[in-house]
């Protein structure tokens, strides 16, 4: 499944309609792993079918489960795992390798993880230190503690680890790795990161004890716990809904988002929103205390101006800060996003990749350490051309800034998208915008 790697995004003056976003990336991982280890076959729906799930899913079945891939459905039963006979290759998704390694480590076997250039340039020191001292082995086989990463797991105990970064990787790899510990293991996070992980497991029925930022669960030993089947309803991932709560409020007209998950550890966005003059409206259709809250979200064109974003709020938002640059662009009035250095250790550095897609497009923008400071409103230069950088989410938060250009523009390097959304340009499509492709590179 290779996309086209170039798009010509012409203006366009107003979007309408209705998109059914695809399935939760975090929450999709989180299933197939999970269901992988359960009793039984799980029924998958809304499981987002890009290329990082579909990684996830091709490692569980290495380690031992069975997918079928059905029209309306994935089913994934568990079955017990055994070393892989080949390195797993987890693509693009920082979450599939880190939250598998966390898994890996409770194993008696050595698992190779490895991924495609840019997982094997983001940092592996923050699951290898605690991963060590629960007692499994953890080489780092890439350069400057990078991936590949080799885990020889087993005889785990549990610990008391206080995440230096805010990461709900780290935080998920610890407590999964902690299910095969003896003993409790304790996380303790500096500020609150998306809880899909702990939701999950209480949904298995495994009790944790979360008080404040600390989570904790006792571990079964290497044997792990014994979890019964059950299906998995995947709402509509909030990170590709936010591309179009931005387009509908700084292009306009009026998108409605059925379906999308409203956890309010991801809805830091809608709050940022509401600050720049864009409240969007969302009705729950599922109980406010599901284990994965779901609604729509109905978005509306809006004057948008300047806002701080920094703080608690960057881990609830932190997937949406390019497309954020992009509404801070399109505002009256300057926008700084501040207190977000783990960007730079994203997909890419998504700082360095925005500021210099900014520039390029004419937009006045300052770079800073953490963050970037960005003047608006700006009008972007029809005929320039930006680069994705192999980027998902900077290639779909460009493709909307695109939209308020002058004239077309061209993004390069924009087949990463199938990573997250693979529907995204026939969606955008869909809501009344005109793009090209071509293969001209
Ligand atoms: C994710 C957590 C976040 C996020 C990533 C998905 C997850 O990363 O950026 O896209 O599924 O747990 P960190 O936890 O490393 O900040």
């Amino acid at each position: 499944m290779t996309g086209p790697d170039w798009a010509v995004v012409h203006p366009c003056r107003a979007l309408n309609g209705r998109v059914a976003v695809p399935g939760d990336k975090s929450v999709s991982h989180r299933a197939a792993m999970l269901a992988a280890l359960c009793r039984g076959p799980s029924r998958l729906t809304g499981f987002l079918r890009s290329e990082d799930c579909l990684n996830t899913l091709r490692a569980v079945e290495a380690l031992g489960a069975r997918v079928e891939l059905g029209t309306e459905a994935i089913t994934v039963t568990g079955g017990d795992w055994s070393a892989p006979a080949e390195p797993l290759d987890m693509g693009n998704s920082g979450t599939g390798l880190r939250l598998l390694a966390g898994l890996a480590a409770g194993r008696a076997w050595t698992t190779v993880l490895t991924g495609d250039a840019s997982l094997c340039s983001r940092p592996m020191r923050r699951i290898q230190v605690p991963l060590e001292s629960m007692g499994a082995r953890v080489e780092l086989l890439g350069a400057g503690g990078c991936a590949p990463v080799r885990v020889t797991g087993g005889a785990l105990r549990g610990i008391r680890y206080a995440m230096p970064v805010p990461s709900a990787q780290v935080k998920s790899c610890l407590l999964l790795a902690g299910l095969f510990a003896d003993g409790e293991t304790a996380v303790e996070e500096p500020l609150p990161t998306r809880d899909h992980t702990e939701r999950a497991l209480q949904s298995l029925g495994l009790a944790l004890a979360i008080e404040g930022n600390r989570i904790a669960l006792c571990g079964f030993g290497p044997q792990g716990p014994r979890l019964e089947a059950r299906d998995w309803r995947i709402p509509g991932d909030f990170s590709s809904a936010a591309f179009w709560l931005v387009a509908a409020a700084a292009v306009g007209e009026h998108i409605t988002l059925p379906g999308v998950g409203l956890n309010p550890r991801r809805t830091a966005l809608l709050d940022v929103l509401e600050r720049m003059g864009a409240p969007c409206e969302r009705r729950l259709e599922t109980d406010p205390g599901a284990s994965e809250p779901i609604g729509a979200i109905e978005a509306r064109r809006a004057p948008l101006r300047g806002t701080v974003i920094g703080g608690a709020e960057i881990p609830n938002l932190i997937d949406e800060l390019p497309i954020l640059a992009v509404a801070g662009a399109l505002a009256e009035g300057t926008t700084e996003i501040r207190d977000a250095r783990e960007l730079r250790v994203k997909e890419s550095d998504r700082i360095a990749c925005m500021v210099s897609n900014l520039k390029r497009l004419g937009v006045p923008v300052e770079e800073r350490e953490d963050g970037l400071v960005v003047r608006g409103p700006a009008r972007p230069a029809g005929g320039a051309t930006a680069d994705a950088f192999g980027d998902h989410r900077i290639a779909m938060a460009l493709a909307i800034l695109a939209l308020r250009a002058s004239g077309p523009v061209r993004l390069r390097g924009v087949a990463c998208i199938r990573t997250s959304y693979p529907d995204f340009w026939q969606h955008l499509e869909s809501l009344g915008a005109h793009v090209e492709h071509d293969r001209c590179d």
